[in-house]
């Protein structure tokens, strides 16, 4: 008996402790993004697109794995993952998909030297963010 409280004490302190990882591992990967989005800004600016590539590339990267970084049940502790985002997995994942696709839309455009293509490509997927961000995030 006690045993197995000790057991089950065990692994929900494990889980707690992943879950805790698994949250501050995802926060990195946003800030990375919006540091990426910064330096797309900054060079849209100055009409030198090449850093837009590698900048855009990273949040297409991003994008394609973000989605393994919400198990179910990472909406406690430090998060503002709203839990709407296990009501509707499917959904959380096609915005994470237009997020890719944006990005590396841009990317393409900027290896194109497409600068207005670029300036509306970053403005799309900015809102790729915020779309996702006004339903699942706090
Ligand atoms: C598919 C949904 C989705 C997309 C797309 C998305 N985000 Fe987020 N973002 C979230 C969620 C959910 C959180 C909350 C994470 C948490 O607090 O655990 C978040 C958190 C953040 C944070 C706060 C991180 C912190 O330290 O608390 C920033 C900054 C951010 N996102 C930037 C971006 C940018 C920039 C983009 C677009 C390039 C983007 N996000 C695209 C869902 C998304």
């Amino acid at each position: 008996m006690i045993r197995t409280i000790l057991i089950t004490a065990a692994l929900s302190l494990t889980a707690s402790i992943a879950s805790a990882d698994v949250i501050a591992e995802r926060k990195a990967g946003f800030k990375g993004n919006v540091a990426a989005l910064k330096s797309i800004k900054a060079a849209l600016g100055t009409g030198d697109l090449t850093p837009v590539i590698g900048a855009a590339e990273s949040v297409a990267d991003w994008s394609a794995r973000m989605t393994s970084y919400f198990p179910e049940g990472s909406d406690e502790g430090e998060t503002n993952a709203r839990m709407d985002i296990w009501l509707d997995f499917d959904d959380f994942t096609t915005k994470a998909k237009s997020a890719e696709d944006a990005a590396l839309k841009l990317a393409a455009l900027a290896k194109a030297g497409d600068m207005d293509g670029a300036k509306q490509g970053f403005k799309t997927l900015a809102g790729t963010c915020k779309t996702c961000h006004q339903s699942y995030k706090d």
